[in-house]
């Protein structure tokens, strides 16, 4: 008797828990990333510019069908980049123009990005949101 009375209260919390435990992941798995200065369109000019495409899979960009690496796809929607750093503006902007500096053992060249094109860059893949 005491046990199921624990257990319906069990579910009565969860009931009342579970639908703002949902939300919460689900705004986890699409945070508004907006990047200041970023032009996105001038950003797959860039991709292009730099062949980020040798390596990566990168949907909407010509020809950018690399598999040395993590296709980009759903980029927006990662927690973290290349699992050394929090997924923000700053980070990736920081990521794409040196990625040594994040991971001094990573695979990717330092490619000689400005900062602008790595803003212009950040705000394309941005827009890679799975959909
Ligand atoms: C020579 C191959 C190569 C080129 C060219 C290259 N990358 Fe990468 N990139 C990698 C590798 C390898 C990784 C994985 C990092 C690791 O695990 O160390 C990576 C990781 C990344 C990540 C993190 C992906 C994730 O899932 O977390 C992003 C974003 C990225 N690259 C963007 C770019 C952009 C933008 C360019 C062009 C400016 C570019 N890369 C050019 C090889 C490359």
């Amino acid at each position: 008797m005491v046990l199921s009375r624990r257990y319906r209260l069990f579910l009565l919390l969860f009931a009342l828990a579970a639908p703002g435990a949902f939300a919460a992941c689900k705004s986890k798995q699409a945070p508004p990333r907006e990047v200041a200065g970023g032009d996105a369109e001038r950003g797959r000019e860039a991709i292009k510019k730099y062949a980020c495409g040798a390596c990566h899979l990168i949907p909407g960009v010509e020809g950018a069908i690399g598999k040395e690496s993590h296709p980009l796809w759903g980029f927006a929607n990662r927690g973290d980049i290349a699992h050394v750093a929090p997924n923000t503006p700053d980070n990736l902007i920081k990521w794409i123009r040196r990625p040594t500096d994040l991971d001094p053992r990573t695979k990717m060249p330092t490619l000689g990005v400005s900062e602008q094109e790595a803003k212009d860059i950040a705000a394309y893949l941005y827009k890679l949101n799975g959909e």
